[in-house]
């Protein structure tokens, strides 16, 4: 099957820490619905502006990506992280 942009700009610059929706670094803070809606502030307000803020921005040991992605390809990783949570990876 082909892969989606989100998919690839994951692979290439999140799967590092976050492999299958992990995380490598602090276990609990994975990309699952749950912990996404227990740890992400504004997760539940809204979505995938809370993800995209946090790729922006970064927080504690995740570094921040707005220097080294675009606004469209930080906004197409966000929707993928969205789906894949959704869908439970
Ligand atoms: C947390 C997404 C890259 C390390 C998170 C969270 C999201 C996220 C949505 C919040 C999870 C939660 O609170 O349950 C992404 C995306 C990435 C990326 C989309 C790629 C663009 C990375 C990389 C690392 C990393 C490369 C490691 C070098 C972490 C850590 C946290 C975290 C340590 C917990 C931060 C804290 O609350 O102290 N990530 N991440 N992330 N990520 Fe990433």
């Amino acid at each position: 099957a082909e892969t989606s942009n989100g998919a690839n700009i994951f692979n290439n610059n999140c799967a590092a820490c976050h492999i299958g929706g992990g995380n490598i670094l602090i276990s609990q803070k994975t990309l699952k619905k749950e912990a996404l809606s227990k740890y992400l502030e504004n997760y539940n307000t809204d979505s995938i502006q809370a993800i995209i803020y946090q790729v922006q921005n970064g927080k504690n040991a995740m570094p921040a990506f707005k220097s080294k992605l675009s606004a469209q390809e930080i906004l197409e990783v966000a929707g993928y992280v969205f789906q894949k949570a959704e869908q439970g990876w």
